[in-house]
């Protein structure tokens, strides 16, 4: 049968976690595949925020979002060009502590310019500022990209991250196929419930 792939994974510890009406955030809206899992998880009464830099990937995450404003199931979406490290300006303070979760695929637009690329400083950053929205239960999900040109080095920046943070603040995990080293993996943080 196999183990589940590392964005399936992502997936099913955000379902675990995320109910209808929720706020969540997708940190890097790339083609809209995880907006869009977002915004069907909270439905017409939810939240989403998605980043991106490149407004051709919010086109793309605009279009991917189409069909759900046809059938009247469209969350507050609010698509955001602006990088994820300031996440913090853009997050309405009503929703400061209450998000549910918040999506990294970290790495560049599949089909677009590889050197516009998610950059470790900034990332780090980001994952900060998520962390500090997220209420207590609330789960981040890192996507990493090992095997891209500056990839491992993004990789292994985050991972020295999540392993440092407290466990008061929350719990790190990793899920990675051990045989492939440059494959994706994937790191999460469950926010402490105290
Ligand atoms: C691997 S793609 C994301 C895939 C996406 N989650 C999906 O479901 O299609 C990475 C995205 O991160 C974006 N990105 C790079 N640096 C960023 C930053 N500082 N802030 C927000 N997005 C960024 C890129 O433009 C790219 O679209």
């Amino acid at each position: 049968m196999g183990f589940l792939s590392v964005l399936s994974t992502a997936h099913q510890w955000i379902r675990e976690r995320v109910s209808p009406g929720d706020a969540v955030i997708d940190a890097t809206a790339g083609n809209g595949v995880d907006t869009r899992f977002l915004a069907e998880l909270v439905g017409l009464r939810g939240t989403v925020y998605a980043f991106d830099i490149q407004e051709a990937a919010l086109e793309a995450t605009r279009r991917r979002l189409a069909p759900l404003e046809a059938e009247e199931r469209m969350p507050d979406i609010r698509l955001v060009l602006d990088s994820h490290e300031r996440m913090r300006d853009h997050v309405q303070s009503v929703h400061a502590g209450t998000i549910s979760a918040a999506m990294f695929n970290l790495g560049y637009l599949p089909g677009a310019d590889p050197s516009v690329i998610t950059q470790p400083d900034s990332s780090i950053a980001a994952l900060e500022a998520a962390l500090a929205l997220l209420k207590p239960g609330g789960v981040l999900t890192c996507v990493l990209y090992p095997g891209h040109p500056g990839g491992e080095d993004e990789a292994d920046t985050v991972a020295r991250w999540a392993a440092a943070l407290p466990s008061s603040t929350g719990q790190a995990v990793v899920y990675r196929m051990l045989q492939k080293p440059a494959a994706p993996y994937l790191i999460a943080v469950e926010r402490s419930r105290k």
